[in-house]
């Protein structure tokens, strides 16, 4: 078996491939990471044949839709999953075939009520359902504590003791353990009866995972986080260095049109020297009398440069071909100690 673990802060993921077929499959993909998966899967001659997610993630962003697109291969999920991009739902007792590889599922609700664990060969990715030294959590939407403990001691712990334990997150840099190690020293498993197993689940007081409401959005409906809207759009256009918009200010370049695209407010209190006001929001709505010349060249700029990309990207579409977007923004510009220019006073 070919095999990748990738780390991407706590997140861990996997990338498993048949050498004989060249068939792969790849598990929890994280979307900071996507490029990755595709490198590794190249350098060892692999096609990606599945991409599965053991469970609906709260905590970190799936990048499932994003990559099976790319690759042209099914999401994977339980079918008690609600995330309407998946493709092809599973079962309880189900194999997913990569190559000569079998990958077996078990569901094992609890952290949520669509986790499963995968079992292949000699190790078993158990999701957010075992993790080093601890469990999944309960208490996130769908969680169950008494689900998690049949599933836990009633299927998962029944499998061989020696079986590799792979999770989707590990925060102390550990790579893999054994269900037995578990058995024998996961704090979590030291309570064997039921309603302990609850009662010691529902005491553990966690706060909420970071970025939540983005994660479930995003995972639950297939749709692009923040960051990836941003990535996107950063693709699609060039940038222009604060040095090099500073040189050419200085150098009175007439052709170049500085266009900020904050809000007027911001744009009074101090802008780059000669620069125009267009916010964001009325972009679309005045853009053929602001900038009648479509191959004028633009130079984009906002507060922090995340919004400059994502203008420079709408300009592009529209025609503007030689649109781009300052590397940076304002809150930069000013520590770099570069020119500003404020509003006339208005009467
Ligand atoms: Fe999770």
């Amino acid at each position: 078996m070919l095999f990748e673990q990738v780390a991407a802060g706590g997140c861990r993921s996997y990338l498993v491939g048949c050498p004989d077929t060249c068939a792969a499959a790849v598990i929890d993909p994280e979307a900071s990471q996507v490029d990755r998966y595709l490198a590794l899967a190249a350098r060892d001659g692999l096609r990606i044949r599945y991409v599965i997610d053991t469970h609906t993630h709260a905590d970190h962003f799936s990048a499932g839709k994003q990559l099976a697109r790319k690759v042209d291969a099914p999401v994977v999920m339980h079918r008690q999953s609600t995330v309407p991009t998946v493709d092809m739902r599973v079962d309880d007792g189900d194999m997913v075939i990569v190559g000569k590889l079998r990958l077996q599922v078990l569901h094992t609700p609890g952290h949520t009520r669509d986790s499963m664990c995968l079992h292949v060969a000699d190790r078993v990715f158990t999701g957010d359902t075992l993790l080093i030294g601890g469990t999944g959590r309960t208490d996130l939407p769908t969680g169950d504590s008494s689900a998690l403990y049949d599933s836990l001691f009633g299927k998962l712990l029944r499998l061989d003791p020696a079986t590799l334990v792979f999770p989707a997150h590990e925060y102390k840099g550990r790579d893999h353990t054994t269900l037995g190690q578990e058995l024998a020293s996961n704090p979590r498993l030291q309570v064997r009866e039921r309603e302990a197993f609850i009662e010691l689940m529902s005491s553990l007081n966690l706060a909420m995972p970071d970025h939540i409401t983005e994660a479930l959005r995003t995972n639950l409906s297939g749709g692009k986080t923040v960051a990836q809207m941003l990535a996107e759009a950063a693709a699609t256009v060039p940038f222009m260095s604060m040095q090099q918009l500073q040189q050419r200010i200085g150098a009175r370049d007439d052709e170049l049109i500085v266009l900020d695209v904050r809000e007027r407010e911001a744009w009074e209190a101090g802008h780059i020297p000669g620069a125009r006001l267009l916010p964001r929001g009325q972009l679309e709505l005045r853009v053929n009398e602001e900038l009648p010349d479509p191959t004028s060249r633009i130079v984009t700029c906002c507060e922090f440069g995340r919004i400059s990309t994502l203008a420079a990207a709408t300009l592009r579409e529209m025609g503007f071909q030689r649109a781009v977007a300052l590397d940076g923004g304002m809150k930069a510009w000013r520590e770099a100690g570069y020119p500003l220019e404020s509003a006339p006073v208005r009467h």
